[in-house]
């Protein structure tokens, strides 16, 4: 039998209920912010990553699903949103109308990474990007809507990791630092195979490494305040006076890099204390150079994504995960093939006024359609039999209370609206 891609995973009904649920929820709180929901491509140019996420960067060196497709051209699955969005604000002039512009998504986002608990290689993200504003309040605010989103969801513990990379030239000066103090040996030695090539070509992921050696080791060379210019402090300790605004309680971790090299200044991580090794939960940052980057005009910006998935893990390692129902409001069962004839007509009659109903489909015994409804946890059940059909009126059964009425045909669908209120 042929099965699922490794990484990849089924979001059965019974989970799905509970993804609806969430993404419902996470648009109204998206709304209410102001964010105007954009959808881009599955597929984008490979260059579009390389340019943005960073030639260096894991993503980019081993994670991408990328192809030549007929034309010769080099396409890859979209591994995270940012900068397909980057792309359609600036490919669809969107700045020109109005430059500050806040967008969400939700979505599937594609990295070839080891598969592990928390770890898919198609993965489902909500992300923010807010676009054409260098202000402090923005990165208070980005972060306020990630753990709104997070407790709307019911999720518990959780914490949040804060830190400042710098502008472009901080972040030149920390690599320098870095480069220097390990150039010499026998320091270089002390470090994972993985951190003596960042050393080379992307030295600041040193900090963000997980090796207990390299966190000691780098530790000893880094001291936080030391490179940041006056504009990034300030920027930064505005940030904080806002969450403070807030009363959003953080962390500051110098130790925060994240994975992609768009990034300036801001960053921030939300870890999930239940999950183990894949524990962050939701990213983002600023990154103030990408639009310019990108050929538009120099404008700040920032955001973060959720990921979906591990936030379901997390729920679901919480006793208190909620369990959504299917919300079946009622059955009708029958006997006989002109009872089912006017059921199923009926059926159509209620569904007109949204009434969520359902019917058996596989000739069952009166007996096993009411266990099917009972298993559809259905509020009510309308029986019609061949008396019925004679009397022109239907038996409605409350499930919960096991109480029984007659109903006439042509008052089915107001006595049912009644029952539902
Ligand atoms: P990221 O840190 O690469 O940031 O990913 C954000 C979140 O996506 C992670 O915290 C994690 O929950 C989830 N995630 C990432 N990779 C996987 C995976 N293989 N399996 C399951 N979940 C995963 C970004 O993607 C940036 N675009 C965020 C951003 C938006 N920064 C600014 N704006």
């Amino acid at each position: 039998m042929i099965k699922a891609i490794r990484g990849t995973k089924d979001i059965l009904p019974d989970e799905s209920r509970r993804w609806q649920k969430i993404e419902d929820e996470s648009r109204g709180i998206l709304n209410t912010f102001g964010y105007n929901e954009i959808r881009t491509p599955l597929i984008e140019e490979t260059g579009l990553f390389v340019k943005t996420v960073g030639e260096d960067t894991d993503i980019v060196k081993k994670e991408m699903f990328s192809f030549v497709d007929r034309g010769q051209r080099d396409i890859s699955l979209r591994p995270e949103g940012t900068a397909a969005i980057v792309r359609a604000y600036l490919e669809n002039n969107l700045y020109k109308a109005q430059t500050f512009q806040k967008f969400f998504y939700i979505g599937p986002m594609f990295r070839a990474e080891r598969p592990q608990a928390g770890r898919l290689r198609q993965f489902h993200q909500i992300g923010i990007e807010a676009i054409g504003s260098n202000h402090p309040a923005l990165d208070a605010e980005v972060i306020n809507i990630l753990i709104k989103l997070l407790e709307a969801a019911g999720l518990k513990n959780y914490q949040l990791k804060l830190n400042n990379l710098g502008c472009r030239e901080d972040r030149k000066l920390l690599s320098k630092i870095l480069k220097e103090a390990f150039s010499k040996r026998p320091t270089v030695r002390l470090l994972c195979d993985d951190c003596k090539r960042r050393l080379k070509a992307n030295p600041l992921r040193m900090l963000d490494c997980k090796n207990e050696n390299c966190k000691r080791v780098v530790k000893g060379h880094f001291k936080t305040a030391e490179y940041l210019c006056k504009d990034c402090k300030e920027h930064f300790d505005e940030v904080i006076r806002f969450l403070n605004l807030l009363k959003i309680p953080y962390l500051a971790d110098p130790y925060i890099v994240r994975g992609l090299d768009y990034y300036t200044r801001t960053v921030f991580e939300v870890t999930a204390q239940n999950l183990g090794a894949q524990n962050a939960i939701g990213a983002g940052g600023r990154y103030d150079n990408l639009i310019s980057d990108m050929g538009g005009p120099k404008l700040g910006a920032c955001g973060f994504a959720l990921g979906l998935d591990r936030m379901m893990l997390a729920l679901t390692a919480n006793e208190n995960s909620m369990s959504e129902k299917n919300g079946l409001a009622l059955f009708i069962a029958t006997i006989g093939k002109t009872a089912y004839d006017k059921a199923f007509s009926l059926l159509n009659e209620l569904r007109n006024d949204k009434i969520s109903c359902d019917i058996d489909y596989e000739n069952k015994s009166l007996k096993s359609q009411m266990r099917a409804a009972d298993k559809m946890e259905a509020r009510l059940v309308l029986i019609i039999g061949d008396d019925e059909i004679k009397r022109q009126e239907a038996v409605l059964r409350d499930m919960k209370t096991k109480e029984q009425t007659n109903v006439k045909f042509t008052g089915i669908v107001d006595m049912v609206k009644a029952k539902l209120e």
